[in-house]
C-alpha cells in the first residue's frame, strides 16, 4: 500500500520520531545526552539551594575539600567522559560504508532542487528530481554532490545530515526502518531560496518499490487531447532545452528531468502540493514561488496554453 499521506509535519520531518537505522541511534543518543543534563542539572540546583541556606559552611572543613574535589573534579570528569565516549563509539555505525550489493543513489544539490539518478542493479541509470523513493528494511548509498554552492542533505527522520560540496562528493548511507512519506531538506543557507529547497521520501515495501523501479524504466503514456497540445507547447516554447521528458524530443539537462512529473507528491522541490493549479502557478509565476530560481516565468502565455501545459505534465504519471 502506498503511504503517500503525509504525517503530521513535526512526526515527517523529525529526528526525534525515528523511522531510519541511523536517526535511531542519533534519537537514543539525544535523549540519554537530554536525561544526563536533567540529572546534573537537579543536582547542581538542589546544592545551589543547600549553598543559599549555609549548608556548606556548617561542615567540617575535610569533609569541604572532599566535596570540591568530588564535585569539582572527578564527577564531571567521569560523566562527561562516558557521554563523550558514548557519544564517540556511535560515529563508526553511523559512517560505515554500505555492504556490496547496496542500491546506489546519486544527489546533486542545485539552486534550489535536488537532481536524483538511480544506478539501479539492474538496467540503466535513470534520473528523476525532488523526490527519492526508497525500499524499507534495506541500506541505500547515497553519492552527494554540489552542482553551485555548498548545499546540505538532511532527511531528519532516516539519518543525519550531511554536506554537498561542489567538486567534491559525500558519502551517507541510510536503512530505513519504517514506510511512509518523510520531508527531506536543504540543511545549509544556500541562497535566496534555501528554504524552498525541499524533497518528498517515500519509503516503500520492497515489491511496491520495484514495480516503481520497472515503471522508471518505461516511458510515460502517449500524450493525447489537450495533453498532446500541452506535449507541443512545451517543445515550441523552449522547456525543453532545459528539462527532458523520455520518450520525447524534450533532452534539457539544466533544470529538472520531468519523465513522471504527474507522479511526484509536491513540485517545485517540496514548495508546492501536486496538481494542476500547482503546475499553472510555477509555469506562470515563478518567480514569485521561488525567488531568484534560473527558470523564467512564462507569464505571458494565455490561460488556455498554461492549461495544456499543465494538463501535459499532469499525464505524465
Ligand atoms: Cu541548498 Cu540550502
Amino acid at each position: 500500500m502506498v503511504r503517500s499521506g503525509r504525517l503530521h509535519p513535526w512526526l515527517s520531518q523529525s529526528a526525534l520520531s525515528p523511522a531510519g537505522r541511523g536517526a535511531e541511534e542519533i534519537a537514543e543518543l539525544f535523549w540519554w545526552m537530554t536525561g544526563a543534563a536533567a540529572v546534573i542539572w537537579l543536582v547542581v540546583a538542589a546544592l545551589a539551594v543547600w549553598a543559599v541556606l549555609g549548608g556548606p559552611a556548617k561542615a567540617r572543613p575535610a569533609a569541604q575539600r572532599a566535596m570540591i574535589i568530588w564535585g569539582g573534579a572527578v564527577v564531571p570528569t567521569v560523566v562527561l567522559g562516558g557521554l563523550l565516549a558514548y557519544g564517540l563509539s556511535l560515529l563508526p555505525g553511523l559512517l560505515a560504508a554500505a555492504p556490496p550489493g547496496t542500491l546506489k543513489v546519486s544527489v546533486v544539490g542545485e539552486q534550489w532542487w535536488w537532481r536524483v539518478r538511480y544506478h539501479p542493479a539492474q538496467g540503466v541509470p535513470f534520473e528523476t528530481a525532488n523526490e527519492i523513493r526508497l525500499p524499507v528494511g534495506e541500506p541505500v548509498e547515497l553519492e552527494l554532490r554540489s552542482a553551485d554552492v555548498i548545499h546540505s542533505f538532511w532527511i531528519p527522520s532516516l539519518g543525519g545530515k550531511m554536506d554537498m560540496f561542489p567538486g567534491r562528493p559525500t558519502r551517507l548511507v541510510l536503512e530505513p526502518t519504517k514506510t511512509g512519506r518523510f520531508r527531506g531538506v536543504c540543511a545549509e543557507y544556500c541562497g535566496a531560496s534555501h528554504a524552498l529547497m525541499a524533497f518528498d521520501v517515500l519509503v516503500l515495501e520492497k515489491p511496491e518499490f520495484e514495480l516503481w523501479l520497472e515503471k522508471q524504466r518505461r516511458l510515460p503514456p502517449e500524450a493525447s487531447g489537450i495533453a498532446a497540445e500541452g506535449r507541443d507547447l512545451f517543445l515550441a516554447n523552449g522547456c525543453a532545452s532545459c528539462h527532458a521528458i523520455r520518450g520525447t524530443a524534450a533532452d534539457g539537462v539544466i533544470g529538472p528531468d520531468l519523465t513522471y512529473v504527474g507522479g511526484r507528491l509536491s513540485l517545485a522541490a517540496g514548495t508546492l502540493p501536486a496538481g494542476a493549479e500547482s503546475l499553472r502557478r510555477w509555469i506562470a509565476r515563478t518567480h514569485e514561488v521561488k525567488p531568484g530560481a534560473l527558470m523564467p516565468h512564462f507569464a505571458m502565455l494565455p490561460r488556455e496554453e498554461l492549461d495544456a501545459l499543465a494538463a501535459y505534465l499532469e499525464s505524465l504519471k
